[in-house]
């Protein structure tokens, strides 16, 4: 099988080493040209849970180079999710399959518009990554990864993905409910992401204070009634246990949006807090807490110029 990973941002270069240690042919496609040279020189290094070890991995800039592949797995940031699927164009051919596994909702929709829906699996990861630098990542957590078509149709094709990923050790399930899954990860980047991005706090210590709590449980109590309305079944009975529980699992972790904001990069609110304000508005329910949250990372990114 060709496995094309798109993006080299720290999930990108997880599985993309990861996925190296199989017998397949596995490329990594980035849209910085030096960054995919230097990765195809050095390689991938990663220190972490798994240990420190180095991946070789196939990268470019040009899909052409590339050619056609069984399964293309986008993991760029939600914001250039179409930009990412129109340059793998190239890549797809009858019968190839794009996975996403972003964060955020929205995803899905946006590759169907362009390669069809029958083409795509949806996807959620517990796997935790931060970036260090190109090509260099600290494994920061193990999770699973959880795979699904949104139209709950055939799970044709899947099988075969899982077997790959678990055999580089890679814990990958197949789901009938990616929906619920999708809504499940999506609450908890609502109570942890924007608050870390805001406070610079690792996803630990939000529970330690009392001010960062209560907002948590305002975010979460808030996404869960937008939820319920649009009868989504979470995979868990109490969002904000869960939510306290990752917390305290990924104590240590330098959160997605908190690693953006530390790089002044644009980060995933609108497709994360954001979510939750649009459809609030849709459909009249009150989210202060999301908006306030989705205003102050706005507020943000648009002065990082000051500093
Ligand atoms: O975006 C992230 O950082 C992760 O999805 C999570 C679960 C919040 C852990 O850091």
């Amino acid at each position: 099988m060709k496995i094309t990973i798109v993006g080299a941002g720290a999930m990108g270069c997880l599985f993309a080493a990861y996925l190296s240690k199989s017998k397949q042919e596995i490329w990594l496609l980035d849209k910085d040209k030096f960054n995919a040279a230097k990765l195809n020189q050095q390689g991938i290094f990663l220190e972490g849970v798994s240990g420190n070890w180095r991946a070789k991995v196939n990268s470019t800039a040009d899909a052409g180079l590339i050619g056609k592949s069984d399964l293309v797995i986008i993991c760029v940031k939600s914001y250039h999710t179409r930009s990412a699927i129109t340059s793998a164009k190239p890549l797809l051919a009858a019968g190839s399959k794009v996975l996403t596994l972003q964060n955020g909702l929205g995803n899905i929709e946006a590759i169907s518009e362009v390669v069809g829906s029958e083409s795509v699996i949806g996807g959620v990861t517990s796997e935790g990554a931060t970036l260090l630098d190109i090509g260099k990542i600290r494994h920061a957590g193990r999770g699973d990864t959880v795979i699904g078509r949104i139209d709950s149709r055939s799970s044709a094709g899947m099988s075969g993905i899982r077997e790959i990923f678990n055999k580089v050790g890679l814990n990958l399930k197949i789901s009938r409910d990616i929906k619920s899954l999708l809504w499940s990860k999506l609450i908890i980047n609502v109570g942890i992401n924007a608050l870390t991005a805001i406070t610079g706090l690792k996803n630990g210590k939000l529970i330690d204070y009392e001010g960062t709590r209560r907002i948590l449980r305002g975010a979460v109590t808030e996404a869960t009634r937008i939820a319920k309305r649009k009868r989504i079944k979470l995979i868990y009975d109490d969002p904000l246990a869960k939510v306290e529980a990752v917390c305290e699992a990924t104590a240590g972790n330098v959160s997605s949006m908190l690693q953006d904001v530390g790089r002044r990069k644009s980060t995933e609110i609108d497709f994360i807090n954001g979510v939750i304000v649009r459809l609030g508005q849709e459909l009249g329910i009150p989210v202060p807490v999301n908006s306030l949250l989705t205003d102050l990372v706005k507020t943000i990114e648009s002065t990082y110029h000051l500093t």
